[in-house]
C-alpha cells in the first residue's frame, strides 16, 4: 500500500514518533506527583540514574532488536535466533503487555479528554475554588457509567484515525505536529505557575532533596515510572525500532528520546507544583492531583483559570493520544503481519478489543465495583500488571536476549550501522545490558512481588 511504508521517513521523524510515545501520562500526570511523593530531588536523582542507565539501554536494545529483524516482537525474536524459536514468548509477553497498558491508558485518557470538554464549557470553572465539590466532581464523573465510557471512546477514534493513516502519513506526521504543540503547551503553563507569588515554594518542594522519604519503595516507584515513561518493555520500542531508517545513529537516537521524555517530565513538575503551593493547596494529591487539586488552582487564577485549565488538559490529551497510538501500532502491526491482514483489519479488530477492555476497566470503578480479583477491583488488578509484573520481566526478557542470546555481531552491526559509526559506547552499552540492566531488573522484580 502506498501510503503505508514500513519506515519512519527521516531521523527527526523517528525521534519525533519515538518521543511522542514517550512522553505521556506519565510524565504529566504520574511523574510529578510520585517525584513530590518520594523526596523531590533524592527521587530525581535515582530516577536520572534509572532512565539514562537502565531505561536507555532498554531502549537501545528494542531499537537494536527491532531494526535487525524487521519484524514485529514476536518474529523478531525467532528471527534472530531461528534455532530458538521459544524466545518468541517474550515478544509475546510485550505485545500481552501493551494491549492492556493501552486498555488501562483508555480510561485515563478518557477522563482527560472529558476534562478537556468540562473545562471548555466552564463546567469546572463553575465548582469554584473550595476542595469538596472538586474531588466529588471527579468521583461523580470517574463512577458514572456512561460518562467516561463515551470519551473513552471518542479518544479511541481519533487513535484509530492516526493508525489507519500509516506510519509515516499517520504517525509520523501526527507526531510532528503535536509535540511542538504540546511543548509551547506546556512552556506557557511554566511561564505562569512560575510567575505567580511564592512559587519558588514548589521549586523547593519538586527540586530539594529529602532523602528520609526515599524509601525501597520509592526506589521501585523511580524504577518502573522510568520503565513506564521511556516506553520499553512492552515491545512497542521493538516495533518503532522496525521503522528507524537504517542510516539512523540508534545511540544518539535513543538518547535524544531520553533527554526530551525527562526534560518534558521536569517541566510538567514545574507547571504543577508552583501553582500548587502559590494557591496555597495540598502537593501531596497523589494520583488524584492532576483531577481534583488542579482545577482548584485554576479556578483560584480567576477568569484566566478556564484558559489555562483548558491549556492543561488539552496538554494531557495530546501527550496521550501520541502514546496511545503508539501502543495501538504495536498492536496492529504484530496481528497484521501474523495473519497476514492488511493493517486496516488488525486496527479495527485492536481497537474494538482495547475499547471493550477499557470501558469493562472504567465500570469498575462505579458499576462494576463489586466484581474483584484477589481482593481488588479490575482496574487495580489490571493496574498491578501493568506496573509490577509485565514491563519488568518483559524488559527482563529483551535484556538477556540481547546480551547472552543474540549473535553479538549482529548487536555491533546495528549499533555501529555496518562499521560506519565509530561505536565509542559500544564496549559500555554492551556491558550494562550483560550484567547491570538484567541484575537491577531481578531485583526489582522480585522486590516488587514481595512486597
Ligand atoms: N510512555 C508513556 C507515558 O509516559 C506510556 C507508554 C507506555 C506508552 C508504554 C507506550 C508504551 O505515558
Amino acid at each position: 500500500m502506498s501510503t503505508q511504508q514500513k519506515s519512519f521517513s527521516s531521523n527527526l521523524g523517528a525521534i519525533m514518533a519515538a518521543v511522542g510515545s514517550a512522553v505521556g501520562l506519565g510524565n504529566i500526570w504520574r511523574f510529578p506527583y510520585t517525584c513530590g511523593k518520594y523526596g523531590g530531588g533524592a527521587f530525581l536523582i535515582v530516577y536520572l540514574g534509572f532512565v539514562f542507565f537502565l531505561g536507555a539501554v532498554l531502549m537501545m536494545s528494542e531499537f537494536i532488536i527491532g531494526r535487525r529483524a524487521q519484524h514485529t516482537p514476536v518474529k523478531a525474536f525467532q528471527a534472530l535466533r531461528p534455532d530458538r524459536k521459544g524466545w518468541g514468548l517474550i515478544g509475546l509477553l510485550g505485545i500481552v503487555t501493551s494491549f492492556f497498558i493501552l486498555s488501562q491508558y483508555l480510561v485515563l485518557s478518557g477522563w482527560t479528554t472529558g476534562y478537556v470538554w468540562e473545562a471548555i464549557t466552564g463546567s469546572l470553572a463553575s465548582l469554584g475554588t473550595s476542595a469538596a465539590p472538586i474531588s466529588d466532581y471527579f468521583t461523580q464523573f470517574s463512577t458514572d457509567s456512561w460518562k467516561p465510557a463515551l470519551f473513552l471512546a471518542i479518544f479511541s477514534v481519533l487513535v484509530l484515525l492516526v493508525i489507519l493513516g500509516g506510519v509515516q502519513k499517520g504517525i509520523e506526521n501526527v507526531s510532528k505536529v503535536l509535540m511542538p504543540v504540546l511543548v509551547v503547551l506546556i512552556l506557557v503553563l511554566c511561564v505562569r505557575s512560575l510567575t505567580l507569588p511564592g512559587a519558588y515554594k514548589g521549586v523547593e518542594y519538586l527540586f530539594s532533596p529529602d532523602f528520609s522519604k526515599l524509601t525501597g519503595e520509592g526506589i521501585l516507584a523511580a524504577l518502573g515510572q522510568s520503565l513506564f515513561s521511556l516506553s520499553v518493555g512492552m515491545g512497542v520500542m521493538i516495533v518503532y525500532g522496525s521503522y528507524i531508517p537504517v542510516n539512523d545513529n540508534i545511540f544518539k537516537t535513543a538518547m535524544w528520546i531520553t533527554v526530551c521524555d525527562t526534560l518534558i517530565a521536569v517541566l510538567a513538575g514545574l507547571a504543577i507544583f508552583p501553582a500548587v503551593f502559590s494557591c496555597g493547596f495540598d502537593p501531596a494529591g497523589g494520583p488524584g492531583l492532576v483531577f481534583c487539586v488542579l482545577p482548584n488552582v485554576f479556578n483560584s487564577m480567576g477568569s484566566a483559570g478556564i484558559v489555562f485549565s483548558t491549556i492543561f488538559f488539552l496538554l494531557l490529551m495530546v501527550a496521550a493520544l501520541t502514546s496511545a497510538i503508539s501502543l495501538l501500532e504495536a498492536l496492529t502491526a504484530t496481528i497484521s503481519e501474523h495473519l497476514g491482514t492488511c493493517r486496516v483489519v488488525g486496527a479495527v479488530l485492536f481497537f474494538i478489543l482495547s475499547t471493550l477492555f477499557g470501558v469493562i476497566f472504567s465500570l469498575s470503578m462505579g458499576p462494576l465495583s463489586h466484581v474483584k480479583l484477589a481482593g481488588l477491583t479490575l482496574f487495580d488488578s489490571v493496574d498491578r500488571l501493568n506496573s509490577i509484573y509485565l514491563p519488568p520481566l518483559c524488559a527482563l526478557g529483551t535484556v538477556v536476549f540481547l546480551g547472552w542470546v543474540m549473535p553479538e555481531h549482529d548487536v555491533h552491526d546495528e549499533f555501529t550501522n555496518h562499521g560506519v559509526l565509530s561505536g565509542r559506547f559500544y564496549g559500555m552499552f554492551r556491558f550494562l545490558a550483560r550484567y547491570v540492566v538484567p541484575v537491577a531488573l531481578l531485583v526489582v522484580f522480585v522486590s516488587g512481588i514481595l512486597m
